[in-house]
């Protein structure tokens, strides 16, 4: 399958990759990704973004910015999570979508939809891989007594965390930090990381298409 596949009418007028958003939660990378969308040089356009949490604040915030949001929520699948993955990457394909971005999508994938994107989809992890992939990074960079920690923007592969790094970026852990104040240091760092990745990302693939 080639990127050309899903190439949307929409984004060759434009020239813009057309981005879809997955999210659980609060969706603040989310934001800082239609954000910096808005710029007219950056090369993306945020068309959709999919919840599998309905309550998710980050649905209302992709709509108070004008960006269609969908709420697929997984519960009505049971343990099919093959079937919800299905309608996520139905709703992707009608709406043109080329580059996916994971922003604190909090269900693990399987592989039929890391595979149907693959060299397509990004994800944030809040370390600086491949230290500590999984949960609870923060408690454990501060149990280690590293000296820094950070955020790493990578593709999404069959292994949870495991996919080539796009970039990365650091802070450092201070003093007396706890798991909530180093984590706040390092979200700060993540919504200047994933505009900026996602964008070399688009860049570099369309010169060197994958
Ligand atoms: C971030 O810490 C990100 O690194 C992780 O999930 C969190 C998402 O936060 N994957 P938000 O929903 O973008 O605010």
């Amino acid at each position: 399958m080639s990127g050309g596949d899903h190439v949307h009418p929409a984004a060759t007028r434009q020239g813009k990759a057309r981005v879809g958003i997955l999210i659980s939660g609060a969706g603040s990378n989310m934001a800082a990704i239609i954000e910096a969308a808005k710029a007219t040089d950056y090369p993306a356009d945020v068309a959709l973004v999919i919840s599998n949490n309905p309550e998710a604040p980050g649905l209302a915030l992709a709509r108070a910015a004008a960006v269609e949001a969908l709420a697929i929520d997984h519960r009505p699948f049971g343990k099919d999570r093959h079937a919800h993955e299905l309608a996520i990457d139905s709703a992707l394909r009608t709406h043109g979508v080329e580059v996916v971005v994971l922003a604190g999508y909090m269900r693990i994938l399987t592989a039929h939809l890391v595979r149907a994107w693959e060299g397509r989809m990004l994800n944030i992890h809040p370390s600086l891989l491949p230290k500590y992939p999984g949960l609870d990074t923060h408690a454990r960079a501060i149990a280690a007594g590293d000296a820094e920690a950070g955020c790493t923007v990578h593709l999404v592969t069959e292994g949870v965390d495991e996919g080539p790094v796009l970039g990365q970026a650091r802070v450092p852990v201070e003093a007396g930090d706890t798991p909530e104040t180093l984590s706040a240091r390092v979200r700060v760092a993540e919504h200047r990381l994933y505009p900026e990745a996602l964008a070399a990302f688009i860049r570099q693939r369309k010169t060197a298409p994958v």
